[in-house]
């Protein structure tokens, strides 16, 4: 049976600085969409890399005293081992440099060229070196780069063009046809805007070698290199035909050989970079014929006590030191718990402890110790699976609605990639259960009732289950904690195998909607163990020295 099937990718960053918070959180959301696919049984093309050509590395590079090529190797380590320390779970890198990507980039441009959808005219602009990237008279602010501020220069020179001006009138259609293609709605609503009310160029796509020598040459024209957007954006294309052949990692399933994985279900990208995305990359595949991505999904910005981060204000967090200070999952619910996936929003250890305590320690980490410290003391951790249970009054039976509310819910959520919303329902359903532990008072029925006991702690068990279920594509290492704390077997198969057996796909709908399973039972024995706590209280807020 062939699989549902998933490719979701990040910005390739570029490799001229080191990654901080803001490159991590991208590359989270759609670590986080793709676990939460592989969970649900489909098949995952889960792609991020590098950006290596174009001046920024070129000038980088030229500080160090490197070639741009050895800066690179060195600088794509700190983000290979990041992602590691994060749980990234890509089942691909690419690299601008990897020779295959060069191949079918040129290879991409000379259909264009051939189709004379890229022309030679000459030029005269205003160009920003930093930006790399022309501006008119009109969009110029006093002699300033209107994006970063920085002073540009006046350049005539023979160059390249992709005639993108054509597809205007098209491209309005499309996201006017398509409200899915560009979110969230706010950022659709800004690019439509901007398309409705401004003239589209053409866009500049070589840069003289005597200028720039770092970038992949023109295949009909030695003395240029392409523009570093054009080349940058193929990635998405070009890994689809040659990296998703390789992979070995253990959670890869069922990879069909030359499998064609174009075009991809979501662009994850921050809102710096939506322009290029939606117009430039839109109006380069229309003009190659290639379907067109279903989705970009721009980011909102995370921000330092208000502040932009950079290097010249000495504000940028790193987040190494985070993990070093509160751990990988933390971190990674605190990015999507604090801040509407969309929006911006601003970066505080003191907000990040506050949720640690209070719904890491506190919420779920006390759900979790009442239940594996009462099964442990009633039933020396043995669950009996073999009772059935009931909702006997109308308040259980309210609640076991509002999971199956709740959990409908987020199923939507998912759609609109709404991340603090499903943890919010998460959270909510915890609270509920800590209150339903309150009511059900286990603690008496030890002593009357050991057959209305073993039921309750049965249904508890039961509904427990849903945590590692719905915490796994956000914090993958406490979902495995909590799996084994509540005797879910383990066995060679991966978790997230074993995890699409709790949800139920429901084909009929063209969307395919998912349930959770629960009316799952195991034919093993459930031996609880109650293990580590798993969020300790973090007593003090974090001193910088
Ligand atoms: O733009 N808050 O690479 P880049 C949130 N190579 N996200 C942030 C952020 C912040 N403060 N700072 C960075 C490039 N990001 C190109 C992309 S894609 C074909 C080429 C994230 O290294 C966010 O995802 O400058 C943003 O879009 C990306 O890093 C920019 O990374």
């Amino acid at each position: 049976m062939r699989k549902d099937r998933f490719y979701i990718t990040t910005p390739i960053y570029y490799v001229n600085d080191v990654p901080h918070i803001g490159h991590a959180y991208t590359t989270i959301a759609a670590d986080v969409l793709a676990r939460y696919h592989r969970t649900l049984g489909d098949e995952v093309f889960f792609l991020t890399g590098t950006d290596e050509h174009g001046q920024k590395v070129q000038k980088a590079a030229e500080e160090k005293n490197r070639s741009p090529k050895e800066h690179a190797d060195i600088m794509v380590e700190n983000f290979k081992k990041l992602w590691k320390r994060l749980d990234i779970s890509n089942e691909n890198f690419i690299r601008t440099t990897d020779e295959d990507h060069k191949k079918i980039v040129k290879e991409l441009l000379q259909r264009l060229y051939e189709k004379g959808k890229i022309v030679k005219r000459s030029y005269s602009g205003w160009y920003c070196t930093p930006d790399e990237r022309f501006w008119t008279e009109k969009e110029i602010i006093n002699g300033k780069c209107p994006d970063c501020g920085r002073s540009v220069e006046h350049i005539s020179e023979d160059n390249y063009f992709f005639r993108m001006s054509e597809y205007q009138g098209w491209l309005i259609d499309h996201i006017k046809k398509n409200p899915g293609y560009i979110m969230p709605e706010s950022r659709k609503n800004e690019v439509l805007g901007f398309l409705e009310n401004q003239t589209l160029g053409d866009l500049c796509i070589s840069r003289p070698k005597k200028r720039l020598e770092w970038g992949i040459p023109l295949p009909f024209d030695e003395d240029y290199v392409t523009y570093v957007w054009f080349d940058a954006l193929l990635n998405y294309y070009s890994a689809t035909k040659y990296l998703s052949l390789n992979s070995e990692l253990p959670w890869v399933v069922d990879r069909t050989p030359n499998s064609d994985w174009w075009p991809a279900d979501h662009h994850i990208i921050g809102k710096d970079i939506l322009t290029t995305h939606s117009v430039y990359w839109s109006t380069m595949l229309q003009a190659l014929d290639l379907p067109l991505p279903k989705n970009i999904f721009a980011h909102g910005w995370w921000t330092r006590e208000g502040r932009k981060m950079s290097k010249s204000l000495g504000n940028v967090i790193d987040p190494n030191e985070i993990i070093d200070r509160y751990g990988t999952d933390a971190l990674r619910y605190f990015l999507f718990r604090e801040v509407p996936f969309g929006l911006d929003g601003d970066f505080s250890e003191e907000a990040l402890i506050k949720r640690v305590n209070t719904d890491l320690a506190n919420d779920l980490g006390n759900l979790l110790n009442r239940f594996l410290t009462m099964a442990e003391k009633y039933f020396d951790g043995i669950i009996d699976t073999d009772v059935s249970f009931q909702f006997s009054n109308e308040d259980q039976r309210n609640f076991m609605y509002f999971v199956m509310n709740v959990f409908g819910d987020v199923k939507k959520y998912w759609a609109n990639l709404s991340f603090n919303l499903i943890l919010e329902s998460v959270w909510i359903f915890i609270n509920d259960q800590n209150r339903l532990i309150a009511s059900t008072e286990p603690w008496k029925l030890e002593k009357t009732d050991s057959r209305a006991l073993k039921s309750v702690m049965f249904k508890i068990w039961n509904l427990l289950r849903l945590l590692p279920v719905s915490l796994y594509p956000f914090m993958p290492k406490t979902a495995e904690e909590i799996w084994k704390n509540l005797g879910l077997k383990k066995d060679n198969r991966s978790l997230e195998k074993e995890i699409s057996q709790h949800w139920i796909k429901h084909k009929e709908d063209p969307n395919t909607v998912t349930f959770f399973n629960f009316n799952w039972r195991p034919e093993y024995k459930i031996n609880i163990t109650k293990g580590e706590q798993l969020f300790p209280r973090i007593e003090k807020a974090w001193q910088r020295k």
